[in-house]
């Protein structure tokens, strides 16, 4: 425990790696002689998690030897827990520019410098290594496979030090009111009196056994922080605003607001299964949390990952590696016979009695302006996604 009794950030010190004042204007001068880098969606992304603290122990993007010991072992080389390697790529061109020892400006694409990195080191891009340790696949129709193909060939390892993490230019929401940082939900708990608090990561508008998962964690811990992933998603996933409106109207009508925080969370989604579980949770240890909800194929995509691949994978690390506890839920759904959510553990599983909808259906449904039935969705939460899915031009298919 830290001193507000809130579980401690992961390895200790909750990393800031924000310049001001002086320091600031001082950086931003000598930025503009320096090689330029623009940043993908995705480096935006891990930039801002870095420069926050989500992603502490890291103080910049990983050099060689976390890289390789991150894909082989699920750790730093110095043995701390760290499931993924939070990379800066580049192409041959870029990497030309740079030198080893010298500085970088790395600018969003719309031209803002957010931030300016120590060029530590320049390494092969071994994407071999980052398929099979973190994806278990290299099959390039997997997105997140697909997002390692697409990047350059080499990876600069460097300590960044930030100006700012939201360009005035970004596109689309950015969601100031809820865009809380790890010190800032920390403070939010804390001024909440919560001790234990459950984090409930999602990438999708939140349905009936989302808001389950998330009831049976309220039981056991003071809070719940719902926390949302809103940085780079595949094409095709919801919007991260209309998402935001369906949490916003779930706990308006479902929710009791003084046990229920709402943030978001910047990180670009990888879609590695478990080993995406794993940042997923020490990111909420960062955040305050000292729960994490992890329910059925968690952060997967097609099958890829077994159902509970993201569950089994905490099993192999001790109570020293991370501080977060997972909690585990088995395949929830709706049971007519019980009337209730129920899963494996809890109801006997009976032919036709439970209500599971695919993903594929739900969309059609949606689209003809129909709502999913009542044991699926709350009609609130349908009635937002309606109006989304039915709006001249949706902002995704
Ligand atoms: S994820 O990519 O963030 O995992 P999603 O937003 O769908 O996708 O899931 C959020 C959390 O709810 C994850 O922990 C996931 O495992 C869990 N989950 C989603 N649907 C169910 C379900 N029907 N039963 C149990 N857990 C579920």
């Amino acid at each position: 425990m830290s001193a507000n009794g809130l579980v401690p950030p992961h390895g200790g010190t909750l990393v800031d790696r924000f310049v001001t004042g002086a320091d600031a204007q001082v950086l931003q001068a000598e930025a503009a002689s320096m090689p330029q880098i623009e940043l993908s969606a995705k480096q935006a992304c891990d930039l801002e998690m870095i420069a926050i603290g989500a992603f502490s122990p890291l103080t910049g993007f990983v050099g060689r030897a976390d890289f390789e010991s991150i894909c082989k072992n699920m750790r730093l080389a110095d043995g701390t827990v760290f499931p993924i390697p939070i990379t800066l790529a580049v192409d041959d061109a870029v990497k030309d520019t740079l030198t080893e020892g010298g500085r970088a400006a790395l600018r969003h694409a719309d031209g803002t410098l957010m931030a300016v990195i120590d060029v530590a080191e320049i390494y092969t891009h071994d994407r071999t290594l980052e398929y099979e340790g973190v994806f278990r696949t290299s099959d390039e129709a997997h997105p997140g496979v697909q997002a390692v193909m697409d990047e350059g060939d080499w990876l600069i390892g460097g300590d960044i030090h930030v100006l700012t993490v939201l360009p005035e230019h970004e596109p689309g929401e950015q969601f100031p009111d809820h865009r809380l940082r790890p010190a800032q939900t920390r403070a939010e708990f804390e001024r909440r009196g919560w001790k234990t608090v459950a984090a409930f990561q999602t990438r999708n508008p939140i349905h009936r056994a989302h808001e389950y998962l998330c009831k049976c964690a309220q039981e056991i811990c003071d809070g719940l922080l719902i926390h949302p992933l809103v940085g780079e998603t595949k094409p095709g996933d919801i919007p991260a605003d209309v998402r935001m409106q369906c949490y916003e109207t779930i706990i308006d009508h479902y929710f009791v607001s003084e046990r229920t925080c709402l943030t978001v969370m910047p990180a670009a989604m990888r879609y590695a299964g478990p080993r995406e579980a794993v940042l997923h949770a020490l990111v909420r240890q960062n955040y305050g949390t000292s729960h994490f909800i992890v329910g059925r194929d968690h952060a997967g995509v097609g099958d890829y990952y077994g159902t509970y691949d993201a569950q089994e994978i905490f099993d192999t690390m001790s109570d020293d590696d991370l501080a977060v506890i997972p909690l585990k839920f088995e395949h929830a759904a709706w049971s007519h016979k019980a009337q209730g959510m129920v899963s494996a553990k809890t109801f006997p599983k009976l032919e036709g009695d439970q209500v599971f909808l695919s993903g594929t259906k739900v969309r059609e449904l949606l689209a003809e302006g129909q709502r999913p039935p009542a044991e699926f969705s709350r009609p609130e939460v349908a009635d937002v996604l309606i109006e989304w899915a039915t709006a001249a031009e949706p902002a995704t298919a």
